[in-house]
């Protein structure tokens, strides 16, 4: 392998779906790293916040490297919530990968592999580029249009200045292509990278601001550059060591990283790009930015799983490891041993622990007004009421899911707020855990496999 082949500014949109976690914006923590009682979608769990804010600083700060983290609480008390607002806080740079425990459980790849995959999404290479650019104000552009209509075979001419120079560029069909797809036209500012041909606008010139009334509020005026229309320019993109992976081994090659099938790497592979990274890291071309894997339930986990963990942690490219689970004292996967979380204490006692506490009615309030309006649902005061004591005395989630509910009953009716009839309504249509074990209790002959667990019996003794 002579040139590693990195991936180039990642032009993908996410889509924003109304999920569960979509209303969190980030930790809400105030300079000092305080927890605010309700900030950036988080409500609450002022501790357990705070500890996730420290951790986040030392790693922005690049002071900590190969750390582990546990979040360990009850059902619904934010474990996830805090994870994604790590997340979010995290910035751009920093890479934030997330699995759940249960995905490396996968027919394609075996365990450690999918374990080695996810670490390498959290290790994130910042990468100096030199590259060549001609930036300038668009004078004209001139397409011609070929006797023989056929668009593969345009032409065209483009006229680029600066306030010292104006040259004639010649356009194939590809940057023809390009320049209607950005929308140039004259009076635009643009950066074209040499190499790739990729067009950017940068804005309008200011000379033509007075020129059009068409233009939308949004138009950014810019001045016209200066100097010499080439330029050199220092560009620096972070992408994971699992892409650069993923893009060398031959057999998978780059549409793979989309497909997401990427099956398992050789080693040989990463060898040699971790060599080469070390390479560029000497050279001064490259640095390492470590980032966060957070793998959820992670009692899903088997022993094999954790001795790995033990091992990648000690690694000196390691990223920081986040890890959330609700278990109380468990077996561990794939022993017959019980440990505290389902996790064995070596691994326990590299962990750093934070705690999640249930929540108290108010928050619960809070919470709920919050996905109200991520979710665009109008509800009555009284109706809050209802749905607040309903989330106290089931659970959180359960109340959060009556909200879509609701507002649909309520549509139904032609209402315009959701009320208390419409809580109420689908309280008794859809049951909490509460009355569908009270129903299962009463009705258990009726069902298959009626067995009540014996409380007696020790789930250490189930087979696998
Ligand atoms: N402090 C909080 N502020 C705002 N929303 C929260 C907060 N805590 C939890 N939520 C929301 O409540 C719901 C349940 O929380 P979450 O999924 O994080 O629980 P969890 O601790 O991961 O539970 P489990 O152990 O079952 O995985 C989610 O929709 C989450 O976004
Ligand atoms: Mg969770």
């Amino acid at each position: 392998m002579t040139e590693l082949k990195v991936l180039e500014g990642k032009d993908l949109t996410r889509i924003e779906r109304i999920g569960a976690h979509s209303h969190i914006r980030g930790l809400g923590l105030d300079d000092a790293l305080e927890a605010r009682k309700n900030s950036q979608g988080m409500v609450g769990q002022r501790a357990a916040r705070k500890a996730a804010g420290v951790i986040l600083q030392m790693i922005k700060d690049g002071k900590i490297a190969g750390r582990a983290v546990l979040l360990a609480g009850q059902p619904g008390t934010g474990k996830t919530a805090i994870a994604m607002g790590m997340a979010k806080a995290l910035g751009e740079e920093a890479p934030f990968a997330m699995m759940a425990g249960s995905e490396i459980f996968s027919l394609e790849m075996s365990k450690t592999e999918a374990l080695t995959q996810a670490f390498r999404k959290a290790i994130g290479v910042r990468i100096k580029e030199e590259t060549e650019i001609i930036e300038g104000e668009v004078v004209e552009i001139l397409i011609d249009k070929p006797a023989s209509a056929g668009s593969a075979s345009k032409t065209g001419k483009l006229t680029l200045k600066t306030t010292e120079m104006e040259t004639v560029y010649d356009l194939g069909a590809k940057m023809i292509e390009n320049l209607s797809k950005e929308k140039i036209q004259s009076g635009d500012i643009v950066a074209i990278d040499k190499a790739s041909g990729k067009i950017t606008k940068l804005g309008r010139s200011f000379a033509r601001s007075r020129d059009y009334d068409a233009m939308g509020p949004q138009t950014k005026f810019v001045q016209c550059p200066e100097g010499e229309l080439q330029k050199r320019k220092e560009v620096v993109h972070v992408v994971s060591l699992h892409e650069i992976d993923v893009i060398n081994s031959r057999t998978q090659g780059f549409l793979a990283l989309f497909a997401g099938d990427t099956g398992e790497i050789r080693p040989e592979v990463r060898e040699q790009i971790d060599g080469k990274v070390a390479e560029w890291r000497e050279e001064g071309k490259a640095d390492i930015v470590p980032g966060v894997l957070f793998i959820d339930e992670v009692h899903m986990l088997d022993i094999e799983c954790f001795s790995y963990l033990n091992r990648a942690l000690e690694q000196d490219m390691a990223p920081i490891l986040v890890v959330a689970t609700n278990r109380g004292i468990t077996r561990i996967r794939g022993t017959n041993y019980k440990s505290p979380h389902g996790i064995p204490i070596d691994l326990l006692d590299r962990l750093l622990i934070i705690s999640t506490q249930p929540y108290t009615e108010e928050e619960i309030r809070l919470i709920l007004d919050i996905r109200c309006e991520e979710e665009d649902v109008e509800m009555t005061e009284e109706a809050r009421d209802l749905l607040t004591k309903i989330g106290h005395e089931t659970s959180l989630r359960y109340a959060i899911h009556l909200i879509t509910a609701a507002s649909l009953a309520c549509l139904k009716r032609k209402g315009k707020e959701v009320d208390i009839e419409d809580i109420s309504r689908v309280y008794s249509l859809f049951v909490d855990v509460k009355r569908s074990t009270q129903f299962l209790m009463e009705y258990q002959e009726q069902f298959m496999f009626n067995e009540m667990a014996d409380p007696t019996q020790d789930d250490s003794q189930m087979s696998e």
